[in-house]
């Protein structure tokens, strides 16, 4: 029999069999080779996801453009292979502007959202012919200001906050009307907008746009903001004679984090749409392209965080698993008390309740809280999932930890796609004052 492969390794882990031969093998190679704490993505779960997306909405939406959020992860062997399937993509920064430049997209396939956005930015926006989207009536003054001193046009929509709740984690709800994104809708604050940028002559309106949050796991948020947009796409026509290329309706889709989770499936939420988008199509007596943006939904199951077992500690309350990554490494069980499954590698005891403490000197820091697993020993290593969105993006050098390595699994082959930052890297930039 031939040996298991460094996919079925990590299929194993996502089963819950981490006690498997094949599992042991393949967290043990990768260790061995790259070292931990070590991020590692499986091409084939980022494939996969991006075409089961893809066909969902390309069935029911004859003219259909696919982003990909780079904020979930920049790494650039990632970007270029979704890029390589066919994503465009959303972008919230320069430093995400020149990433997603870099992975070989062309201006015109790029998305450029942000709630802030500096004049640097927008001029690059502008400049690769990226749709800039505006997010404030005193950013669209700037856009086309900075676009007419360049003598180029700037192509444009607006971020709409729908005022809609999606249930999901108050700190990534980003549709509700109290939070700091888009124009609103009520008060004809959005209407205005595209009413004056008609005037600005450095200015073409291509689009609208709204991203409701993130972790959605229900199609009704969805489409409630849907109706929203849809009927104010006819507003726009009707009222100012807009014509618009495109309607966004965001990212936000959720992923299961727990097992026996099922996460939001984009069948149906394609399916959920389609109707509406039908009857905007009859109104208006043409097609829109629709515009979707998902960041964790491709990304986020494809990712497996490594860490390895420094030491284990009996309290007179609790057990812990120290590990040699943490809240620096992967931030959002601290920063959301978000759940990510944690397996121990290779052991079969019977489970005890175990909390799995990071390396970092906080009190929250705590990747993994009453966990029942079996307990390992120092030396043995503990396999976070789902680890692919929002993990390396969000992870940092405090407590002067170097930033981990990331390597991209391929059947059985991996490569290192990102070197384990060094010490030397952390103290590169700073200045020392001259010594006496
Ligand atoms: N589009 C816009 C305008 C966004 O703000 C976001 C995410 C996305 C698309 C992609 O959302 P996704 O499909 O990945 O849910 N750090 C948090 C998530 C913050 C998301 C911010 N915006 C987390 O770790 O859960």
């Amino acid at each position: 029999m031939r040996d298991p492969t460094l996919h079925e390794g990590l299929q194993a882990l996502r089963d819950d069999r981490a006690f498997d031969p094949a599992a042991v093998s393949a967290v043990g190679r990768l260790a061995s080779e790259f070292g931990t704490p070590l991020y590692v993505y499986d091409k084939a779960a980022i494939t996969g996801r991006f075409r089961t997306f893809r066909d969902a909405f390309a069935a029911r939406f004859p003219k259909l453009r696919v982003h990909y959020a780079l904020k979930a992860n920049t790494n650039g062997a990632l970007v270029a292979l979704l890029r390589a399937e066919g994503a465009a993509a959303e972008v919230v920064s320069l430093g995400e502007i020149l990433a997603a430049l870099r992975a070989g997209f062309r201006g015109n396939e790029i998305l450029f959202t942000s709630s802030s956005k500096g004049p640097d930015e927008i001029s690059k926006a502008v400049e690769i012919g990226a749709v800039v989207n505006v997010d404030s009536r005193d950013e669209l003054e700037q856009v086309a200001a900075l676009a007419e001193a360049a003598g180029r046009r700037a192509r444009i929509s607006f971020r709409i906050n729908p005022g809609v709740d999606p249930h999901t984690l108050h700190h990534i709800n980003t549709g509700i009307a109290e939070s700091k994104f888009g124009l609103h809708l009520d008060g004809g604050l959005a209407r205005a907008a595209y009413a004056r940028a008609q005037e600005l002559p450095s200015v073409d309106i291509v689009g609208v746009h709204c991203h409701l949050g993130s972790q959605i796991t229900e199609t009704d948020g969805y489409v409630v903001t849907a109706r929203k947009m849809l009927a104010f796409v006819r507003e726009l026509e009707e009222a100012l004679g807009v014509r618009l290329l495109f309607v966004d309706l965001g990212g936000g889709l959720g992923v299961p984090y727990h097992d026996g989770e099922a996460g939001l499936a984009p069948e149906a939420l394609a399916a959920a749409l389609e109707p509406l988008w039908k009857e905007l199509t009859k109104r208006l007596g043409y097609e829109l392209e629709l515009w979707m943006e998902p960041g964790r939904f491709f990304v986020a199951p494809s990712g497996f965080l490594l860490a390895r077992v420094n030491s284990v500690k009996e309290t007179p309350l609790k057990v812990f698993v120290n590990v040699n990554a943490g809240s620096n490494t992967l931030l959002r069980p601290a920063m959301y008390g978000a759940h990510h499954r944690a397996r121990v590698v290779g052991r079969t005891g019977a489970p005890e309740t175990l909390d799995i403490a990071g390396d970092v000197c906080e009190t929250g820091d705590i990747l993994a809280a009453e966990r029942r697993l079996p307990r390992p020993e120092a030396g043995d290593f503990v396999v976070f999932l789902d680890a692919g969105a929002y993990g390396f993006s969000m992870a940092s050098t405090y407590n002067a930890r170097p930033l981990p390595a990331e390597v991209l699994v391929d059947g059985d082959t991996a490569a290192l796609i990102r070197r384990r930052g060094t010490v030397e890297d952390l103290f590169r930039d700073e200045v020392l004052p001259p010594s006496r």
